[in-house]
């Protein structure tokens, strides 16, 4: 029998959880965090891709459920979707100390996690949030606008070739840079609009 999307999921959870080889891993331990492995629906048309957890995320085992995940619910509620209805992950799947930028070892031992999370749930449309998540899946997927600038291509349907058939990635800026500056908010609320044609009735 195959397996069920949520079985393949869990798999990927189990592996992580014993991630020992990760620079991350004692940090993990050493500060009783959770790994993040992702959240939401295993049959989401619209998957978000985020940088890595922080220290709510990391305590709790969610992403997104810090001051960045209430902008990021706001958002969804914009275009009237629900958390539930989407799926939720970051590329590096463990908090990195104080909350600096995720570092290249960190992405290529984690993207390999987050691409079968792709595969498996078949996204119809990816929305990376921020320029990490945008520069590892445009490259990944070999797109001609990998290289640019995120404030060149942000709100922008970009169509890509996935393993599954095609998809699109729409590159967003993080949640984060909505905190406490209105005009990255307001920019953020229009590029939302684009996510409305991936939304089944
Ligand atoms: N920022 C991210 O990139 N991911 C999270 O899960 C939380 C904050």
């Amino acid at each position: 029998m195959s397996s069920t999307r949520t079985d393949l999921l869990r798999a990927i959870r189990d592996e992580i959880v014993n991630l020992t080889e990760s620079p991350l891993y004692r940090y993990r331990v050493d500060n009783g965090y959770f790994p993040v492995i992702g959240q939401g629906s295993h049959y989401a048309d619209i998957m978000f891709i985020g940088e890595a957890p922080g220290k709510n995320e990391a305590e709790i085992g969610r992403p997104f459920c810090g001051a960045s995940g209430r902008v990021l619910d706001e958002l969804l509620d914009s275009i009237h979707v629900r958390r539930e209805d989407v799926y939720v992950t970051n590329i590096v799947k463990d908090r990195p100390p104080n909350n600096r930028d995720p570092q290249r070892a960190e992405i290529e031992l984690y993207a390999p996690f987050l691409e079968r999370q792709i595969d498996i749930i078949q996204p119809k449309v990816i929305a990376t949030l921020g320029r990490f998540s945008m520069e590892f899946i445009l490259r990944q997927f070999g797109s001609m606008q990998a290289g640019l600038r995120i404030s060149q291509v942000h709100g922008t349907v970009i169509r890509v070739r996935a393993g599954y058939g095609e998809a699109s990635v729409v590159p967003l800026f993080h949640p984060a840079a909505a905190l406490y500056n209105a005009s990255q908010r307001s920019t953020l609320e229009q590029d939302f609009q684009v996510l409305k044609q991936f939304i089944s009735a």
